[in-house]
């Protein structure tokens, strides 16, 4: 048997935290990249800290239109695990600019070579169940079928279930069909992360995420489906004829149908998420008299051991020696 190891989820948190507490500054000032570029440069910092190998697979993009935490880019002291590494500062950068609910921020890590890596391709639809309905879901059967399989499974009437939808014209007939079928919808503008966490996690009212959303949240999702169980189907379903033909050029597969498996290929994956705007799922910041309190989770793989984290911040003590701008 073995010794207990290291769970980098735990030092994971420290990173979103930080991005966290520096974004959620923006709070609905409108101003979306902003408060993005004031998460990432907080991220950035609290990564040098880590003793990992880390290479961001997800990341904020190219690295000519990123300067940090670009697709490719090394993050981490270089001593540690070799990792794979997914980033998302802010999901949510309009819910942030906003200051509608559910922006996070999160991070994803796994062995290298372990995430799916998808290269151009910018959308993907998924459909995201809770552990119970794991097995009996198909993303290419109907709608209807796929709600009633998924009532079922959970022991409910397809009128009892919520299913979470991006609210986007794409989704026009997804969402007819939902409700010819019977089912309740949740419609958030921006989110599916967020959406995703929601379907799995037994203790919020949502029961299903359902329809495209972007493909790199996609792969975040699958992190923290992988330790949570659930399950993500998913199937890239590019927007436009451009993103098409680079994702075919690149050598992905349309026809592919992409599950928590194969978007993640090893059970030793940590995830880490804290709440920006707030939400019922993650609390937001909060900034007090003496500094800040923020809400986190925190999951690791190999055990499956989900944490809530809610943390107190010293801001006052931390802007003395910080070189992260809270
Ligand atoms: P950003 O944080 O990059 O703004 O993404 C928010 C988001 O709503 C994701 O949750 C979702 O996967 C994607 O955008 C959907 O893309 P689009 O808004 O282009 O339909």
């Amino acid at each position: 048997m073995e010794a207990p190891q290291r769970n980098l989820a735990m030092d994971l948190v420290r990173v979103t935290e930080a991005a966290a507490l520096a974004s959620a500054r923006w709070l609905g000032k409108g101003a979306k990249n902003e408060g993005d570029g004031a998460a990432v440069d907080a991220m950035r910092l609290s990564f040098n800290s880590l003793d990992i190998d880390g290479r961001i697979v997800i990341g904020e993009g190219e690295k000519d239109e990123a300067p940090m935490l670009f697709n490719g880019e090394h993050v981490g002291t270089g001593r540690g695990a070799a990792v794979d590494v997914a980033v998302d500062p802010v999901e949510g950068t309009n819910l942030l600019a906003y200051g509608r609910p559910n922006a996070i921020s999160v991070v994803g890590l796994a062995p290298a070579g372990a995430m799916f890596d998808p290269g151009p391709s910018y959308y993907m639809k998924k459909l995201v169940v809770p552990m119970a309905a794991k097995d009996v879901v198909d993303i290419n059967a109907p709608v209807a079928d796929n709600l009633l399989a998924t009532a079922r499974a959970l022991g409910k009437k397809v009128e009892d279930l919520v299913i979470f939808v991006l609210d986007k014209p794409r989704h026009k007939d997804l969402i007819a069909q939902i409700r010819t079928a019977g089912a309740r919808i949740q419609l958030h503008t921006d989110g599916d992360v967020a959406g995703a966490l929601m379907a799995v996690d037994p203790a919020s009212n949502v029961d299903m995420m359902m329809g495209t959303g972007g493909t790199p949240e996609g792969v975040l999702a699958a992190c923290a489906i992988k330790a949570l169980g659930g399950q993500i189907l998913a199937q890239l379903d590019p927007q436009s004829p451009e993103e098409r033909d680079s994702v075919v050029h690149y050598g992905l597969n349309l026809e592919d149908i992409l599950t928590t498996d194969t978007l993640i290929r090893d059970d030793n994956v940590f995830f880490a998420a804290t709440g920006i705007s707030g939400g019922t799922f993650l609390g937001g910041v909060q900034y007090t008299s003496t500094g800040a309190i923020t809400h986190s989770m925190v999951v690791r793989g190999k055990t499956g051991t989900f944490r809530r984290i809610i943390s107190t911040h010293q801001l006052d003590k931390l802007l003395q020696f910080s070189a992260i701008k809270y």
